[in-house]
C-alpha cells in the first residue's frame, strides 16, 4: 500500500467547532500566548494554566469529529496513512484514524510537572475525572499538569514525524498556517518527487521548495474532492 502523511493544524478541527489559533476571532486573540501556552507561563501562573486547559478540555465531550477528519481516516481503506497533528483534541482519533502522531501533546492527558515527557508519569484523563487543580499530583508526586506541549518545550515525537514524512508517497497538509516550528519544519523532510496538496481556504506561506496542489476550501470540501482525486484510479 502507498503511503500517506496528513499534517493537521487548528483547522482540521475548525469545522467540528474548535477554534484556531491565528485566524480571526482565534484563541490568541482572547488569550497571551506567554500566559498561557509558555513553560514560563505555567511556572509564574499554575493555576491560570490548569484553568485555560481546563476549559479547553471540557469542551471536547461537545465537539464531534467533522467531515474532514471521518474522510482522512477514510483514506487508511486506501492506504497506510499516518496523521502528524499539531491539535491536542482526540478527533482524528473519534473519528478511525489509527495512527495518530500528536506532536504538541494531548488534552486528555496529563502528566509530571517535574518530568512531563516520562511515559510513567503520563496518564489519561476520564469524562469523570477531566479537570486538572493545583494540588492534584502525578505519580511522582509533583504537581500534575497538561500533556501539552508548550513554547519553550521539546517536541519529543518530532523524530518519529520526520521519519515518517521521509517515508510519504502523498503528503497532505490541512489547516495549518506553518507558523510554528518545528512543525512546519517537516516538509524539509518529503521527497522532492512527492506529491504535496494542501487543504485551506486561505493562502499560507509556503517556505518549502516543493510544488503543491493548492485546494482552497474547508477541511471537508477540501477533503471530498482529494478522496476522489486518490481514489478514483485505484
Ligand atoms: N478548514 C481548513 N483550514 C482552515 C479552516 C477550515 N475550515 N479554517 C481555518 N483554516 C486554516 C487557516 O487558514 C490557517 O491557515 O487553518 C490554519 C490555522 O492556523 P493556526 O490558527 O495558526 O493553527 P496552527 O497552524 O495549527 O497553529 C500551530 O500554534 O499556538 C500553537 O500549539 C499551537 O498547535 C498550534 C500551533
Amino acid at each position: 500500500m502507498k503511503k500517506i502523511v496528513v499534517l493537521t493544524g487548528a483547522g482540521m478541527s475548525a469545522e467540528s467547532g474548535i477554534s484556531t489559533f491565528r485566524d480571526s476571532g482565534g484563541l490568541w486573540e482572547q488569550h497571551r500566548v506567554e500566559d498561557v501556552a509558555t513553560i514560563e507561563g505555567y511556572i509564574r501562573n499554575p493555576k491560570l494554566v490548569l484553568d485555560f486547559y481546563n476549559e479547553r478540555r471540557r469542551q471536547l465531550p461537545l465537539v464531534k469529529p467533522c467531515r474532514g477528519h471521518e474522510l482522512v481516516a477514510a483514506l487508511e481503506q486506501y492506504y497506510d496513512v499516518t496523521v502528524v497533528t499539531q491539535n491536542v483534541d482526540d478527533l482524528h482519533e473519534r473519528a478511525g484514524s489509527t495512527k495518530v502522531i500528536h506532536l504538541h501533546g494531548e488534552l486528555m492527558k496529563a502528566t509530571s510537572t517535574r518530568s512531563p515527557n516520562n511515559p510513567t508519569q503520563i496518564q489519561t484523563l476520564t469524562q469523570e475525572h477531566m479537570d486538572i487543580h493545583i494540588g492534584d499530583k502525578a505519580a511522582d508526586g509533583s504537581q500534575l499538569r497538561p500533556f501539552i506541549v508548550w513554547f519553550g518545550e521539546a517536541v519529543p515525537k518530532i523524530e518519529e514525524a520526520a521519519e515518517e514524512s521521509m517515508k510519504a508517497d502523498i503528503y497532505i497538509v490541512i489547516g495549518t498556517s506553518l507558523n510554528v516550528y518545528p512543525a512546519a519544519g517537516l516538509l524539509q523532510y518529503v521527497a522532492p518527487e512527492t506529491p504535496v496538496y494542501l487543504i485551506d481556504p486561505k493562502d499560507v506561506p509556503w517556505t518549502s521548495g516543493h510544488r503543491y496542489t493548492h485546494i482552497k476550501k474547508g477541511a471537508s470540501a477540501g477533503m471530498e474532492e482529494l478522496l476522489e482525486l486518490l481514489t478514483k484510479d485505484l
